[in-house]
């Protein structure tokens, strides 16, 4: 295991003591990967769990813990996921797994979003990573050139579908020094589904993996 992937399961782990029963949500990636496999071993504290993708699912079934429908779920008290990126008010860049959309709905279910990660996440402004914004298809090229007007660099992630049956966009160049404004100018272009700022709904903590142990960062 890579020194970065000891660290993103440092912070799964310590992401249990965050898990008091009901139905959870969980999100998706390799750090979440990680959770789902701790969760397990309490899976009999819970009454299961609300997934962000099919990836996740797959996993959480395969591991026994039951799966439930939003819809059937209510409100959630607790949502695990990963970020691409933070900023240290807990604002976010996710979707580079692709299921920013359902991971925004879950987020937004949930009474408190645990966001779990390795260290190198953690940065002081947003927009290194390339953001992901989920697209209706034949809106792709239009969405582009309005993501260009506002100032990046949209990148196609060709051959990729979402879990939704949408396309991705993924934006270089953008300096992103008021999250939650963009994030409500990009939700306005007609035919975006998810841009993949989390400001609006951003972390309530933040556990990174580190050489030293896990930190924790709260709003
Ligand atoms: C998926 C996501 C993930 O949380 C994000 O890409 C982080 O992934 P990883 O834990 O593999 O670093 O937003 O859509």
């Amino acid at each position: 295991m890579s020194d970065q992937d000891a660290m993103k399961k440092q912070a799964a782990e310590a992401a249990l003591s965050y898990v008091e029963g009901g139905v959870i949500g969980v999100g998706t990636g390799s750090t979440v990967n990680h959770f789902i496999d701790a969760l397990a071993g309490i899976k009999g504290r819970i009454d299961g769990a609300v997934s962000s993708s099919v990836a996740s699912t797959t996993r959480l079934e395969a591991h026994g813990i039951r799966v439930l429908d939003l819809n059937a779920a209510g409100e959630l008290s607790l949502y695990v996921d990963g970020a691409d990126e933070s900023n240290e008010r807990l604002e976010l860049i996710k979707g580079g797994g692709g299921a920013l959309t359902r991971e925004k709905i879950v987020a937004a279910a949930s009474r408190q979003f645990v966001c779990i990660a390795d260290e190198s996440k953690l940065v002081r402004v947003l927009g290194a990573f390339p953001l992901p914004v989920e697209v209706i298809p034949m809106a792709r090229s239009f969405v582009a050139r309005e993501l260009v007007r506002l100032g990046g660099s949209p990148v196609w992630r060709d051959g990729f579908v979402t879990d939704n049956g949408n396309q991705i966009l993924d934006v270089q160049n953008l300096e992103i020094l008021e999250p939650a404004k963009l994030e409500q100018t990009i939700n306005n272009i007609a035919g975006v589904v998810t841009v993949g700022i989390f400001a609006l709904r951003p972390a309530d903590v933040l556990i990174l993996g580190t050489p030293d142990g896990p930190r924790t960062l709260r709003r």
